[in-house]
């Protein structure tokens, strides 16, 4: 069912930059140190820190974890000042964590923000996920599809060769047959090491990124948080949850899952208009990292409503003591 309501998202949509900046900018003392850990609790101590400004009733539904593994941000938990539109919200305060204790390209700081009800209470499993760009008809690709007719349907949609198509995919063991099959087809593949978030964005602006498509399993809530980029930029996106045990289907069902082999759309997962804010910590392909110089740190947000498709692209100088 769609979520509908005002919240007041032009409003907030400032402040909400305001967060995903914060969140990048505090890990600016940790990129390239090799501390995953120190990173991520900066990262989330002042995306919090300024969440709590915010003029909102807000709920996390997609945060660190669950109330006993996660102290901060954790699922459930009631954010901003109390007053205000009652809001959900979904967030990463660093998203890609290896990437950044490395310097290694995309690692962000993400939040989307919609009304209440509009974001699905993904359990913290795997899944498994298929995004293309804005511009092809609904369906073009399917989850029913082996990774090969993925790619020779996306060419005929594109009218160009499979040699011409580029897919993104994690790096990861279980991926090995699915990328032995995308290359016999000729396409070419962007594997990445970590931030599939990001992966899933790459194929909304395929002039800028080069990515045409991108697949395979991730983590689940970050799929919630890539359904939500999408809404705002366009692009299809669907995603069906894996489970690897029955501890994963207990997480599932508490968070209200009743169908498990559901594959779920884009705006299945993100039923109702919202705002999304990303702000680079490492250098991307879609924007780039956080800069220091002495005296002052900049910021690149990406900052967008999906109710107009509207894409902002604000740079932020902040003073440091
Ligand atoms: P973190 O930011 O928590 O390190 O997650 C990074 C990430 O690469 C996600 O982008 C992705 O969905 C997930 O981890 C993949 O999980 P795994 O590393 O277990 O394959």
């Amino acid at each position: 069912m769609a979520a509908t309501g005002d919240f007041q998202d032009r409003m907030l949509s400032l402040g909400l930059a305001r967060v995903s900046e914060a969140a990048a900018i505090a890990c600016a003392d940790h990129v390239g140190r090799g501390n995953e850990k120190a990173a991520d609790q900066a990262a989330v101590d002042a995306m919090r820190r300024e969440l709590n400004k915010l003029d909102i009733r807000g709920t996390v539904v997609i945060g660190e974890g669950e109330r006993d593994e996660a102290p901060m941000l954790y699922i459930g938990e009631e954010v901003g000042s109390g007053d205000g539109p009652a809001v959900d919200i979904a967030l990463d305060p660093l998203e890609g964590t290896t990437l950044c204790a490395k310097d290694m390209p995309n690692s962000l700081a993400v939040i989307a923000m919609g009304p209440k009800g509009s974001l699905l209470h993904a359990p913290d499993t795997y899944m498994d996920k298929l995004a293309v760009g804005p511009g092809y008809r609904q369906g073009v690709v399917t989850m029913d599809m082996s990774p090969a007719e993925r790619v020779s349907a996306l060419a005929a949609a594109k009218g160009c060769s499979t040699r011409d198509i580029t897919v993104c995919v994690l790096e990861r063991p279980r991926h090995d047959e699915m990328i032995a099959e995308i290359r016999a087809t000729g396409a070419a593949i962007r594997l990445i090491t970590d931030g599939d978030v990001a992966g899933v964005m790459h194929t909304a602006e395929p002039g800028r990124t080069g990515i045409d498509m991108y697949m395979g399993q991730g983590g689940a809530p970050e799929g919630v948080l890539a359904a939500a980029a999408l809404r705002c930029m366009g692009g299809q996106f669907f995603g069906r949850l894996v489970f690897r045990n029955d501890d994963e289907r207990a997480r599932a069902r508490k968070a209200g899952i009743t169908n498990f082999d559901r594959v779920y759309t884009r705006d299945d997962l993100v039923t109702g208009d919202v705002i999304f804010a990303a702000t680079g910590v490492t250098d991307g392909n879609l924007l780039p990292g956080i800069r220091r110089e002495p005296g002052w740190v900049t910021a690149e947000t990406l900052l967008m409503r999906s109710k107009t498709g509207s894409v902002r692209r604000m740079s932020y100088r902040h003073r440091i003591q």
